[in-house]
């Protein structure tokens, strides 16, 4: 329940008559609005129907204590000022029930008018806190949308990078985008979390950055590539990985700087294997094939998707992590 930042309405709970009225009857005389209870379970249910902003609070009372009922308005009502009133031997649980939240007391016996000043200043604070809250609430969303707003423009120049990249060679148009839903499929039938599907499908949107830096001629030669060749086309994963360093997480990072691992040690100048391998890494390099194999290269037509499932299977446990071949071919419709 969220109490008005402008309800003045004070409750006042003592088990003496006397002294309730007397403090609502100065009070309503400063135009405030008085409400009163005189035990504990009276002043919670008073609260909540009337949300006061302010409640003074006698300590002793029979049946629970104000400052149990102090705790109870901190935690549930934490918009609700409290003003303690307590005799003045019992300055220890004054300490208490500042320590517990109460922001000011006034000790037995009292003066009406220290009341009404007493009221006045911490109906003033409460107001100053209501309103410093507003302002960090109102901040909080700001920066919020500040931060949509700037993912929205990263997201973006992702794309036209991708665009850019792509544009250049008929036969890798839509190979990123094919690849990062292919790697998002997966991981979604290995229940991964939002957190690391979004790292996966970023890291297969970017995984090929680095071939803006392959020789186009390499990279489009109709045979088989030499060994030197070869590794000028793979430099292509340490160029990506500084291209998009400085916009990436360090585990999108790590995911495109592995892709082209082999599950068993085997690839290209590796020096890990198995679950060494960052798991986004495993799953793309499925995608990644699998996408390659259904498609037209320079060097050969595509295979059927078929042939480039059963290629995937074949290669499970060597090029490939067994586990992330078992949910590539749970994804429907390969
Ligand atoms: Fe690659």
């Amino acid at each position: 329940m969220v109490t008005s930042i402008e309800s003045s309405t004070i409750l006042v709970v003592d088990d003496e008559k006397s002294i309730r009225r007397a403090i609502t009857k100065r009070l309503a005389r400063e135009g405030h609005q008085c409400i009163e209870a005189g035990n504990a379970e009276e002043a919670i249910e008073q609260i909540r129907a009337n949300q006061p902003g302010l409640v003074i609070l006698d300590v002793m009372m029979p049946g629970r204590s104000g400052n149990q009922l102090l705790a109870d308005i901190v935690t549930s009502f934490p918009e609700t000022a409290v003003i303690m009133v307590t005799a003045v031997v019992d300055i220890n649980i004054v300490i208490e029930c500042m320590k517990g939240g109460a922001h000011d007391y006034i000790t037995k016996p009292f003066d009406l008018e220290q009341v009404v000043q007493t009221v006045d200043k911490v109906l003033d604070k409460r107001k100053l806190e209501l309103k410093i809250k507003e302002f960090q609430e109102s901040l909080k969303n700001e920066v919020e949308a500040q931060r949509k707003e700037i993912r929205k423009l990263f997201l973006n120049s992702i794309e036209a990078l991708i665009y850019a990249l792509e544009a250049k060679d008929k036969y890798t148009a839509g190979h990123s985008r094919r690849v990062a839903d292919i790697a998002v499929a997966i991981s979604e039938q290995m229940s991964l979390s939002a957190e690391d599907l979004d790292n996966i499908r970023w890291a297969a949107l970017l995984h090929d950055t680095g071939k803006i830096a392959v020789d186009p001629a390499v990279i489009n030669k109709p045979g088989r590539l030499t060994p030197e060749e070869y590794r000028h086309v793979m430099t292509h994963v340490a160029v990506g990985a500084g291209i998009v360093k400085p916009i990436v997480s360090q585990q999108v990072l790590e995911i495109i700087l592995f892709h082209h691992a082999f599950y068993n040690g085997t690839g290209f100048e590796q020096t890990i294997k198995e679950e060494e391998i960052p798991l986004g890494s495993r799953v793309i390099t499925i995608a990644d094939s699998y996408d390659a194999m259904i498609s037209d290269r320079p060097y050969r037509t595509a295979l059927t998707s078929g042939q480039g499932v059963a290629e995937i299977r074949r290669c499970s446990g060597t090029q490939f992590d067994p586990n992330v071949v078992t949910a590539f071919l749970r994804v429907p419709l390969l």
